[in-house]
């Protein structure tokens, strides 16, 4: 039996009453599959942050680096600065385990209601592939002339040839994995003057290395409008971290409820481990009342499996819980129109592996 070293942190608020739905799934799906599941339990949050003045321990990441994969609930809570609690955990191991993939799934799933109009399965679903580590969310730049009538800030985004590269070869190389050979990148060469243009080069570049794939790209702006508009036309969608980060919240936004996505943070090369979660953050308008929606962090623990070589698992989890959100009656939460709790939703999806719904 292959055992897995799993980093469990659930984080803030909601991220404590999700986890340990997706502990569960993964227990179920591991029995049936032969798969064992080292877990070790982290509490580092902003509650630790309030106690310590840190998100982590000084060797918080030794200790993580010692995993085969992290499984992350949600970070940040009122009373901690954002910036804060996410530059000290997030985007710190994002960052130091150069994770520079962010996949995030766009997929209508059944029994749950689309804000577009007369959509149903299968006319949206497509894989949206964000640059992670670079790009605008940089820490170059800084405040000039302060205090004065001159004031100002300037913020740089990086482009380096290495992560540009790699991050349009892997939405390439997904499109051939998915066998849909059609990718879709995200720019605005026509406003900002050196960055886009550049991508938009490397884009044309690496598509040449992969004549069997179709290429597209639309500037941010029309994308946006695209993917409301015609979802159905997008395969693998790639973009810079700022682009990304935008479309992988609107492309979840229109299939419902963003509390059913997963997010991945991969490093591809496995030299670190990587990082899975949900798209939810740790929504304290809801905390404590146990009716939050556990699917996005389950599908998150399948994602996981995936990247770990398990498919088969993987699939049985994505197949469980859309068993489940077929049947009429099935345990719904309240974001997604019914009044189950969080623990009716895990139980389910973890009985439907094993009995079928
Ligand atoms: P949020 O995702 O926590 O909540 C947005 C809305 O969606 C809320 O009304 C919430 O009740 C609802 N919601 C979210 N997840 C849900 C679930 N699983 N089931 C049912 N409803 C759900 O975003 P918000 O309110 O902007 O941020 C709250 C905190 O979370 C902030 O401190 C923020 O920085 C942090 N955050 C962390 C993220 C992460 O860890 N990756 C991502 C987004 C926000
Ligand atoms: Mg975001």
């Amino acid at each position: 039996m292959t055992t897995y070293k799993i980093a469990v942190l659930p984080g803030d608020g909601i991220g404590k009453e999700v986890m340990p739905e997706a502990l569960k799934v993964l227990d179920s799906v591991g029995r049936l599959c032969g798969i064992g599941f080292d877990y070790t339990h982290f509490d580092w949050s902003c509650e630790t942050w309030l106690k310590t003045g840190q998100m982590m321990p000084e060797d918080g990441m030794s200790q993580l680096a010692q995993n085969d994969a992290i499984l992350l609930g949600a970070v940040g809570y009122p009373g901690v600065p954002d910036h804060l609690s996410l530059w000290g955990l997030l985007l710190k191991i994002r960052r130091e385990f150069d994770q520079y993939v962010n996949l995030r799934p766009v997929r209508l799933l059944p029994g749950i209601p689309c804000p577009l109009a007369n959509k149903k399965p299968g006319d949206v679903d497509f894989w949206i592939v964000r640059e992670n580590v670079e790009g605008e969310y940089s820490q170059v730049g800084g405040r000039f002339a302060e205090g004065t009538e001159a004031e100002g800030v300037v913020q740089s985004a990086v482009f380096t040839k290495l992560g540009t590269d790699r991050i349009l070869r892997y939405a390439f190389e997904m499109a051939r994995k998915i066998g849909r050979l059609h990718v879709t990148s995200a720019t605005k060469s026509n406003g900002l003057y050196h960055s886009m243009p550049y991508w938009d080069e490397r884009f044309a570049a690496i598509g040449a290395e992969y004549p069997d794939v179709r290429m597209d790209q639309y500037h941010i702006d029309i994308l946006a409008a695209r993917f409301v508009m015609s979802p159905e036309r997008f395969d693998v969608v790639v973009g810079s971290n700022l682009f990304g980060d935008i479309l992988s919240d609107l492309g979840p936004g229109m299939t419902g409820t963003i509390a059913v996505a997963p997010s991945a943070n991969i490093n591809p090369e496995k030299k670190y481990p990587s990082m899975f979660e949900p798209v939810h953050g740790s929504a304290p308008d809801i905390f404590g009342q146990n009716i939050a929606n556990p699917i996005g962090q389950i599908w998150a623990a399948s994602m996981m499996l995936d990247h770990l070589g398990e498919t088969e698992a993987a699939a049985l989890i994505l197949k469980a819980m859309t068993d489940v959100l077929s049947t009429q009656n099935a345990p719904r939460t309240p974001d997604m129109g019914g009044r189950a709790k969080t623990s009716d939703v895990g139980n389910a999806i973890a009985e439907a592996l094993t009995s079928g719904v």
